[in-house]
């Protein structure tokens, strides 16, 4: 089985998971974290270099204040509860998005799992928190523009460099996205660009492993081309 190299996941439903079992939607982000710790094992063991998980986007903002409170505090929780596990599994933590929107404790957990990790060369887990693609690709635009402004680089970009300036420089081989929904919601629109699009039914407090093999199962049945011909 071909392995993709860098696969990201929209992890949606957790609330419709939730509120099924007649729980509160925090119940669904509690076990949505779990999650992330199950699918991140499983990834680094079947070879992926980078997955990335969309966690906060810039427009989840608008939730309840006792939601997004919940949410700013996940991460605490999720590091306290498995940092140990992802550094015995050679796991590398890096994270996408504006980080420094978020209380000034969010911010210290997610850069001490960043620091603590950075020397691990197993998979590259990098969590999309207060992340929206318009806005990466914004910022990336007027950095560029800046630094041609101040003569420090020519007029001369090119889509390869360009990446350079997001917050997640690689293409997507695979994007997959739980729980019914057939959209991209401001995900790496730019990374996009030749990713193979699985959208599952599974919520994602329920994506477990095998759901990630039969992905990339059917990621294999897929006849990549490229724009060429083969
Ligand atoms: C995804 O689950 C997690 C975040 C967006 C933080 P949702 O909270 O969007 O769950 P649904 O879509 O309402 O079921
Ligand atoms: C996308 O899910 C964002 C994350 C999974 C973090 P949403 O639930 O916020 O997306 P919409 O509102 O259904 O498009
Ligand atoms: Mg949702």
């Amino acid at each position: 089985m071909k392995i993709p190299e860098t696969v990201a996941i929209i992890m949606d439903g957790n609330g419709r998971w939730a509120k099924k079992r007649g729980l509160p939607r925090t119940a669904g982000h509690k076990k949505g974290a779990d999650m992330i710790r199950e699918i991140g094992l499983a990834a680094n063991e079947l070879g992926i270099k980078k997955l990335i998980l969309y966690a906060f986007s810039t427009e989840n903002w608008k939730r309840p204040e006792e939601e997004v409170g919940y949410l700013c505090k996940l991460p605490g929780l999720f590091f306290d509860r498995y940092m140990k596990e992802l550094m015995e599994n050679n796991i590398k933590v890096t994270f996408a998005g504006e980080l420094d929107k978020f209380p000034q404790e969010t911010q210290n957990v997610v850069n001490k799992a960043v620091e603590q990790s950075k020397n691990n060369t197993g998979l590259n887990l990098c969590l999309a928190i207060n992340y929206g693609a318009q806005r990466e690709i914004t910022l990336g635009i007027k950095k560029y523009a800046q630094e041609v402004v101040d003569n420090k680089r020519a007029n001369d970009l090119s889509e390869s460099e360009f990446s350079k300036y997001l917050f997640v420089e690689e293409d997507i081989d695979l994007m997959i996205r739980t729980s019914g929904e057939q959209r991209l919601s401001n995900f790496l629109l730019w990374q996009v660009a030749y990713a193979e699009f699985i959208f599952t039914p599974v919520s994602w407090p329920e994506f477990d492993k095998q759901c990630l093999i039969d992905c990339i199962k059917e990621y294999n049945e897929r006849d990549r081309r490229f724009g060429g011909i083969k």
